[in-house]
């Protein structure tokens, strides 16, 4: 790590710490949240702290969102702060081993392969997937006995982990991605993943044997899509039109020139990694909180048979246009990535000194803050998505303040005086994707993201099958926020018990 500079008058003001390099690391690993809202209570909404030799600004609040997430990229740079953590894992010359603006022309590669059509045809895939998974699975079997009245029990992470990646490869990965799952692929997945944790995010390289296990399975991943895409390409009338990799096949550069296989490849290793943690982590919440909150279940089993009820009792299958009329699907969704949104820490590496508002962090004797170049900035959208200034209830998990026929979302959203005095109305129910919106799990600005339309139908799609087929319950309280992974997961214990129900 570099050498921290020494402090200037116009420095925001640093957190308090005892040790010189480790800084706040050990509070910041442990629970990221506490650390953030109590040094918002003690020093503002803009405060600088150390992470093993780093100075990171935290710019908390909708405001502090807003000035990182909506700062140009010429002075908050993501590809500073995240290449060394993705381009081990993903490859070459994609995301953010590419000037920035051939990526913005991925991602809007990406965004042309999200069609409407290919949704329509996701959602029969998915249901028969997560279909096969219970059928199969070993955790679900009195539901295979058809035994109506035993429970059994499944791990949250462990299910829903399993069926988000085999509903991923079944639909944007392609065949190919979906057969290897029951081969090799599934081991180079693991591997790959080892190398996607806080250690590799501080350290790009150690000498440890998950470093190099992360190498080998890029390497070995890279040519099984390459593979594929040799394949596909002497063989262009095969089995998978609705997938990314045909989709990507089709797209060209503005200089006229065709994507590269490898840059094919490593774009689908990253479209992977990017939604499988992120989708499986939401899953592995909503259901542990369904399975805490039965009344909620039963609402959405109700609108389930309100809308597809046979009668016989039995339940049509669902289109992509029915998933999206589905308010309480909606609202689980919704409430559960506010309260435990995947990601809970945005980084940008500072490329120039940048002056802090000061309506973000009023002026110091000394005048106004400037964010020092060489440094580090850093949103946290979680902390005004449970403000209890602007959420009623913040912390608790209500998903009805989503739709809530009187109160339409005045539960959700209201009106408040933010810590400049200036009075901020978000309206009922609205959220805006805006770079100032205390509703952010998809991040914002340049780098928001471009995954969430599939999440919602991965994720809508598999919580609608599993509520068809089980009743669920939960024996212990929804566990807390284990902050030792990348990713935000629930702690042990996480197993969910659950019963057949008699329609299925
Ligand atoms: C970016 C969250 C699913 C692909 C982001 C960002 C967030 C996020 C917060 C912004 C990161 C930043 O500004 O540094 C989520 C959540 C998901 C999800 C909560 C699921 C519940 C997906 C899926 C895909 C995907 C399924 C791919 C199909 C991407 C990409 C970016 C991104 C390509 C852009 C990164 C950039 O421009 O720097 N996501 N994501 N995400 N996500 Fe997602």
């Amino acid at each position: 790590w570099q050498k921290i500079a020494p402090r200037k008058a116009s420095d925001p003001p640093l957190v308090f710490h005892w040790l010189p390099i480790i800084g706040s690391a050990i509070w910041y690993g442990n629970d990221p949240i506490n650390f953030f809202q109590t040094c918002q209570e003690r020093y503002g909404n803009v405060f600088t702290f150390i992470l093993l030799g780093r100075k990171v600004t935290v710019a908390l609040s909708p405001k502090g969102s807003n000035f990182v997430l909506g700062g140009k990229s010429i002075a908050f740079n993501a590809e500073g702060a995240y290449t060394h953590l993705t381009t081990p894992v993903f490859g070459k010359d994609v995301v953010y081993d590419c000037p920035n603006e051939v990526f913005m022309q991925q991602k809007k590669f990406v965004k042309f392969g999200l069609t409407t059509e290919n949704f329509r045809a996701y959602v029969g895939m998915i249901e028969d997937e997560v279909d096969e998974y219970m059928k199969k699975d070993p955790s679900f079997r009195t539901y295979q006995d058809n035994d109506i009245n035993e429970w059994g029990s499944f791990d949250a992470i462990r299910g829903m982990a399993e069926i988000t990646i085999l509903t991923a490869s079944r639909t944007l990965q392609g065949p190919e991605v979906r057969e290897g799952l029951n081969k090799t692929f599934s081991q180079l997945y693991t591997d790959l993943d080892g190398g996607f944790t806080p250690l590799n995010f501080l350290f790009a390289n150690l000498p440890l044997e998950s470093y190099r296990k992360r190498d080998r399975a890029q390497k070995k991943m890279s040519d099984f899509y390459v593979d594929i895409i040799t394949r596909r390409k002497q063989n262009p009338d095969g089995d998978h039109h609705y997938d990314m990799i045909a989709s990507l096949l089709e797209q060209k550069y503005r200089n006229g020139e065709k994507l590269r296989d490898h840059e094919i490849a490593h774009i689908m290793i990253a479209l992977l990694m990017a939604g499988q943690h992120t989708s499986s982590a939401t899953l592995a919440w909503a259901m542990l909180h369904l399975a805490s909150r039965p009344d909620v279940a039963d609402a959405l089993y109700d609108e389930q048979v309100k809308r597809f009820g046979n009668p016989d009792g039995s339940l049509r299958p669902m289109s992509y246009e029915d998933l999206r009329q589905l308010p309480v699907l909606d609202s689980v969704i919704r409430e559960t990535l506010r309260v435990h949104p995947p990601i809970h820490s945005i980084m940008r590496q500072v490329r120039e000194d940048v002056p802090v508002p000061a309506t973000l962090a009023a002026p110091s004797k000394d005048g106004i803050y400037v964010v020092p170049k060489d440094t580090f900035v850093l949103a946290s959208p979680l902390i005004s998505q449970v403000d209890a200034r602007i959420w009623k209830d913040g912390a608790q998990w209500q998903p009805s303040r989503w739709n809530d026929a009187d109160g339409v979302a005045a539960q959700a959203l209201h009106a408040y005086t933010d810590e400049a005095g200036e009075k901020v109305d978000y309206g009922f129910g609205a959220v805006s994707k805006g770079t100032d919106s205390p509703y952010q799990p998809f991040g914002a600005g340049k780098h928001r993201c471009i995954g969430e339309q599939f999440a919602y139908l991965q994720i809508g799609t598999i919580i609608a099958t599993v509520i068809r087929r089980l009743e669920l319950r939960l024996p212990n309280p929804v566990p807390e926020h284990n902050y030792h992974t990348l990713i935000l997961m629930p702690k042990d214990p996480k197993s969910i018990h659950y019963r057949r129900r008699k329609f299925d």
